[in-house]
């Protein structure tokens, strides 16, 4: 895998949920539908999405805690994992120090080795030890959600999923957060993938996007490429739901969504986002738009890198920037 943490090709997890005798036998959610995604040691992929657009499932995939319809991924070593909601990955029953030290015991760590794990880990996330000896109940959530993270980097994994890791947090706590879990992948190397409904979020957090509805990838590449020249309806959508972070963004064009996410069903054709986009033609009722490269085609910067300075990485490796719309980069935004 080189310097390849994840890697996952056609990953899909379809939920079957009617088996009844007057329902059509394979009728099923595909909540994650042929996704290929890649992370690089060091560096964070942010999965954004509305609820429901299959950002768990994946996590849970790429984590092993649910078993793949199709595809394969490969990880780098063990995954550490950050849930949303701190107290429930918790056990209420004991104090703190014993949910950090039973995974050590049960890597093979005695009593007094696991001491030592825990107190290094505990000053890597800021987290006074004294605390440990409290039960869940008895830490703020910041607090609580500090010991998750200290116990999915205990293992010292290459990679870390974290999954809303700072969407029950108060808000005063939440950049906190952010902020510390961005010092924490500067010293220790350790590359995110960062989950979140939050779009302002996973862009302060990412170094690369990637937009998730139902159940697909639908645009993907660096940052500030999809923050600026996004390319998908959809990330229009994301992007008009919060407050523009740059002057220049004034100016663009809002494009809210009504009402909620469909639910998906496996008779659905076409592209996934057709019944809430406003630049849908016929064909995205019927086809199923395919992921595609966007922007410069590689010719055309080496072409540019002849005559114009363009930066010599661009030239070798093309942008990564993809997206899912048969319209895409032809949409007047
Ligand atoms: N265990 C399950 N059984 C049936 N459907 C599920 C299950 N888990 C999730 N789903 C469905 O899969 C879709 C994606 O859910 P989820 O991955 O939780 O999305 P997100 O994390 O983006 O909110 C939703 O339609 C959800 O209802
Ligand atoms: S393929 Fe069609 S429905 Fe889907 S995002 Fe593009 S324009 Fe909208
Ligand atoms: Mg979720």
């Amino acid at each position: 895998m080189s310097d390849t943490v994840l890697r996952t090709e056609g990953l899909k997890k379809y939920f079957y949920t009617d088996r009844s005798l007057f329902r059509k036998k394979d009728s099923y959610v595909p909540a994650v539908d042929d996704v290929s995604i890649e992370i690089k040691e060091g560096e964070t992929l942010g999965l954004v999405g509305e609820s429901g657009s299959g950002k768990t499932t994946l996590a849970k995939l790429i984590l092993g805690l649910l078993t793949p319809t199709a595809g394969k991924f490969e990880v780098d070593g063990t995954v550490g994992a950050v849930f949303q909601d701190p107290a429930s990955s918790l056990n209420p029953r004991t104090v703190a120090y014993r949910s950090l030290e039973r995974p050590l015991e049960l890597h093979g760590a005695t009593k007094a080795e696991a001491k030592d794990i825990i107190m290094e880990t505990c000053e890597k996330v800021n987290l006074r030890p004294e605390l440990l000896e409290r039960f869940p109940h008895e830490l703020s959530g910041g607090q609580q959600q500090r010991v998750s993270i200290a116990r999915a980097i205990m293992l010292k994994p290459k990679l870390l999923v974290l999954d809303e890791p700072t969407s029950a947090l108060d808000v005063s706590v939440q950049a906190q957060t952010l902020n510390e879990l961005l010092d924490l992948q500067d010293r220790f190397g350790l590359a995110y993938l960062f989950i979140t409904h939050n779009i302002a979020v996973v862009r302060y957090m990412s170094d690369r996007i990637a937009v998730m509805y139902g159940g697909k990838i639908m645009e993907i590449g660096d940052t500030e490429e999809i923050c600026e020249e996004y390319k998908h309806p959809y990330t229009l959508s994301l992007l008009s739901s919060v407050p523009p972070l740059h002057p220049k963004d004034r100016n663009r064009k809002k494009f809210l969504l009504t009402g909620d996410i469909p639910s998906l069903d496996s008779g659905q054709k076409g592209c996934r986002f057709a019944s809430r986009c406003r630049f849908a033609k016929e064909c995205c009722f019927s086809d199923m738009p395919e992921m595609r490269d966007i922007g410069i085609e590689l010719p055309e910067i080496q072409e540019a890198a002849d005559t114009v300075s363009v930066k010599e990485n661009e030239v070798s490796r093309g942008s990564g920037h993809q997206a899912a719309c048969f319209f895409a980069g032809e949409l007047e935004f």
